[in-house]
């Protein structure tokens, strides 16, 4: 699992019968890391690799690639991991990524979504979970699900209720990717039961 923030989302997989026994590692690109932390508690093996130590993203991301294949990890899952990865990361690990997005994609892509969607006065926003391609979010949608933009809503009540929804939506397709019950066709991407 790669994670720069709070990790609540990795902290949602450790809880999972299913996901929590099976996380190998959790990489993170800032030292201080609250995700590091939740990672530590509970014995999971650590690792932070600084964007700033190396040349460039090709470099960065070569190095997670490096560092992931000693451990014989096959499957990656984002969450809130603020770096971008380069190609060489992404065909290493082709279908075996995925990343958490707090928006309905293509809507409100980037680092700032929940407010985003704020700003532009949306009624109707949500959780896109999607394989990782070389286009910035924009790997075919695994799982979707929309949560209404209430008229008091602000950036805390708004990504309180986004943050559920996205543990609970995280948790089914990680799972599923692992079960390799992901089937995708061009940009339709769908889990077998
Ligand atoms: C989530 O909102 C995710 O969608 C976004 O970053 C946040 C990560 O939250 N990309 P956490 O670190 O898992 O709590």
């Amino acid at each position: 699992m790669l994670a720069s923030g709070v990790g609540s989302n990795l902290q949602a997989l450790i809880d999972d019968l299913f996901c929590g026994p099976r996380i190998a590692l959790v990489v993170s690109d800032r030292p201080k890391a609250h995700a590091l932390d939740r990672a530590r508690d509970v014995g999971i093996e650590t690792a932070v690799l600084e964007f700033g130590s190396f040349p460039d993203r090709e470099a960065f991301s070569a190095a997670i690639v490096d560092l992931l294949r000693t451990r014989e990890i096959t499957h990656v899952a984002l969450a809130g991991f603020m770096r971008v990865l380069s190609p060489v990361f992404i065909e290493a690990f082709r279908g075996r990524i995925l990343n958490l997005h707090p928006s309905l994609l293509p809507a409100f892509p980037g680092a700032s979504a929940v407010q985003d969607a704020l700003d532009w006065g949306a009624k109707v926003t949500g959780v896109t979970v999607h394989l990782v391609e070389e286009e910035l979010d924009g790997g075919p949608i695994v799982l979707q699900e929309a949560i209404p933009i209430l008229r008091y809503d602000d950036w805390p009540t708004l990504e309180a209720r986004i943050n559920d929804l996205e543990h609970r939506l995280f948790r089914v397709a990680v799972r599923a990717m692992v079960e390799d019950r992901i089937e995708v066709h061009g940009r339709r991407a769908m889990i077998k039961e």
